[in-house]
């Protein structure tokens, strides 16, 4: 999300075009090889520098997975306001144009990527029949999507959803609330009921976005000095020299430990982070530290 340089019309500048280049290598380097990408990142500029890189390493295309998403329209209107949009000829149009951004003739994946309620079902399962019909997507899935809405879709289309990416991460667990505290007074309204069961139940991987919580627990802008925050950072400290490992791993291993298909998406591009977050499938984090972690950073106990 964060390649191309800045969300504005300006050109992707040499600088630009380095440091994705450094990010993309660096990621191939630490057998990172799925790359996840929308229309609206850095308003099409991050799949245009992708692109440029993939002119360069042709022979790479077969053994990296590229996903990206549409859906979203930004500053819309006079009252330049973002709008969602899941309508069979916008979508086609969008992902023709993320193709000749990325510089490649198919997607391995493509997510819609916000519920839009004015399209009906049967309008997105048309549309991915185009898709893959005519060989431009080879498989499907939603993002921040609840599983009634997922098998809603299932209800009208014979094309399985195949992935649903949502924000989860130690510092944002209402996937986890939904499943654990459905019934008691802790519950939150977050209307994401039994995703994590359906993705179970129907193979739905779930990707994670925000798995870093954009720096909460490090130095990013959203750096806080609240109590849980504060204590989670602490023991985020101390189990990353028990486990001899760094924070962002240890903020991965704890979301994929979660026994269902998880995939953290990461959205660092500073290189030495990159490499840190590449150690965390080798973290065997024990079952208590997970609990104490989760407890900690939701600051309260379990009932
Ligand atoms: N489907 C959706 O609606 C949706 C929404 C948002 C994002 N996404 C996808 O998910 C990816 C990841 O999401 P995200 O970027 O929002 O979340 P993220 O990976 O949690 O956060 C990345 C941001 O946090 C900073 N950061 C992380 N750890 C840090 C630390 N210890 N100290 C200081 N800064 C730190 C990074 O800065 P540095 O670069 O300096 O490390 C970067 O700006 C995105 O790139 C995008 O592909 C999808």
């Amino acid at each position: 999300m964060g390649l191309g340089g800045s969300w504005d019309s300006s050109p992707i500048t040499k600088k630009d075009q380095i440091k994705a280049f450094d990010v993309i290598n660096t990621a191939l380097e630490s057998n990172i090889n799925f790359f996840d990408h929308a229309d609206i990142y850095t308003l099409g500029k991050a799949e245009k520098v992708f692109g440029m890189f993939l002119k360069e390493h042709h022979h790479l295309r077969a053994s990296i997975k590229i996903q990206s998403k549409a859906g979203i329209q930004l500053h819309e209107g006079a009252l330049n306001s973002n709008r969602y949009n899941s309508s069979k000829n916008y979508i086609i149009n969008q992902v023709e144009g993320i193709l000749k951004r990325l510089q490649i003739d198919y997607l391995d994946v493509f997510l819609i990527h916000r519920p839009d309620p004015l399209t009906h079902p049967l309008e997105i399962a048309e549309t991915f029949h185009i898709l893959k019909e005519n060989g431009l997507v080879k498989e499907f899935g939603v993002s921040n999507m609840s599983a009634t809405q997922i098998d809603v879709f299932q209800q009208f289309s014979d094309v399985p959803i195949k992935y649903n990416q949502l924000q989860f991460s130690l510092g944002h667990s209402q996937l986890l609330h939904n499943e654990v505290f459905f019934n008691t007074e802790n519950s939150v309204p977050f209307n994401n009921f039994g995703m994590l069961a359906y993705a179970q139940k129907h193979a739905v991987e779930i990707q994670t976005y925000g798995s870093l919580d954009k720096g909460l627990y490090g130095t990013g802008s959203l750096n806080s000095d609240l109590k849980n925050v504060a204590d989670t950072r602490k023991l985020l400290n101390q189990l990353s020299e028990k486990y001899q490992t760094p924070i962002a791993a240890l903020q991965l291993a704890w979301i994929s430990k979660l026994p269902c298909k998880i995939v953290p998406i990461i959205g660092t591009t500073n290189l030495e982070r990159i490499i840190q977050c590449a150690e965390f499938d080798q973290i065997d984090l024990s079952r208590e530290d997970w609990y104490d972690l989760w407890t900690t950073s939701m600051g309260k106990r379990l009932p």
